[in-house]
């Protein structure tokens, strides 16, 4: 290197500084650096040259070298560094001919997809579809429904109270008693909704769940009409041969009264696990409205008679899907929602 050791490395660093600032790919950088720092490049021939200066100029000539080996070697980093982002941007840039993202969409609750088809059956056979209140008066979830002072599920146990007087309703059969509070007979509804009890969760319960209740009023509703629309029902829910038992039970409501059961949907009949081998699987509560239910919202008890049946959302979704835990409606895991 010659004496002005110095002044040299500044142009050859001005030189490479020019070209990599050019450099406009990663080829393009790699050729530059190949050509200053590479084995056989600017720095190397500069480096052997030194031995070959008279030994006062050696030692300012080995500083410039150094100087412009961390010069050349930081400009061609800072080069890499560039062409790399630059190229990774052109590769995000706004391509309008691609087809949009389709955000992930949500579909209807297997438990909202249960009321709708139940609904839609009862539909079908003249029944319309009616609401009432979560939090509801004693009256309504008891008291009108003939339900005594000390029944037992009027316990804390058993409701949930918010005032002496009123409640979360603990079944959807306050529905009832507003429908015929609010209209003269015929009647003809379903209460789908949401009931709340105290009770602990486990694979079939938990403190909120959802029933359909049932009322049809007239003159001459008989037991028989009763059996007929819960076995049409059964039959559009199931399958064509499932066959619908009643067994004598006791609600406060209803006179005589019977527990509704179906032949297991899973096995048909003959017996598996879902319906402890007994063929049979309970669908709800049913019977035919007590007088006492239409004294209290006012009906003629001497010339209507009616029918009522309730009957458990989760427990009808569990049957129809082979779902085993009821847990599982509530947690929000999509890996189950998106299955149905
Ligand atoms: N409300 C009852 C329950 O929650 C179910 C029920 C039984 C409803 C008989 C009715 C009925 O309408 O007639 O257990």
């Amino acid at each position: 290197m010659a004496p002005e050791a110095a002044e040299q490395a500044e142009q050859i660093a001005n030189e490479a500084r020019a070209l990599l600032f050019r450099a406009s790919s990663a080829d393009q950088v790699e050729e530059m650096r190949v050509r200053y720092l590479g084995r056989k490049g600017v720095l190397s021939r500069i480096f052997a040259s030194i031995p070959r200066l008279p030994p006062e100029q050696r030692p300012a000539a080995g500083q410039a070298a150094n100087r412009l080996k961390r010069q050349l070697t930081a400009m061609v980093q800072e080069a890499g560094r560039r062409v790399k982002q630059r190229e990774g941007a052109r590769l995000f840039t706004f391509d309008p001919t691609l087809p949009g993202r389709r955000p992930p969409m949500g579909h209807v609750h297997p438990l909202a997809q249960t009321i709708e088809e139940v609904s839609d059956i009862f539909r079908s056979l003249g029944f319309t579809v009616a609401e009432g209140p979560e939090v509801e008066l004693d009256w309504y979830n008891f008291e009108a429904l003939n339900i005594p002072p000390e029944h037992p599920s009027r316990d804390d146990f058993d409701t949930f109270y918010v005032t002496d007087r009123m409640l979360l309703r603990s079944q959807t059969s306050t529905v009832q008693i507003r429908t015929m509070e609010s209209q003269p007979p015929p009647v003809r509804v379903i209460a789908p909704g949401r009931c709340f009890r105290p009770d602990t969760e486990d694979a079939r319960h938990g403190s909120m769940f959802h029933q359909v209740e049932g009322l049809m009023v007239d003159e001459g509703v008989s037991f028989g009409d009763l059996k007929a629309v819960l076995h049409i029902f059964a039959r559009e829910l199931f399958a064509d041969d499932v066959q619908v038992r009643f067994r004598p039970s006791f609600f406060p409501f209803t006179e005589p009264s019977a527990e509704v059961d179906c032949t297991c949907p899973a096995c048909r009949g003959s017996g598996c696990r879902t319906c402890s081998y007994s063929g049979w699987l309970e669908l709800g509560g049913a019977g035919m409205v007590d007088p006492n239910v239409f004294k209290a919202v006012g009906y003629d008890a001497e010339r209507y008679t009616g029918f009522a049946f309730g009957m458990g959302i989760e427990r009808i979704a569990m049957l129809k899907y082979g779902i085993e835990d009821f847990r599982l409606f509530y947690q929000g895991d999509v890996r189950f929602l998106r299955q149905f």
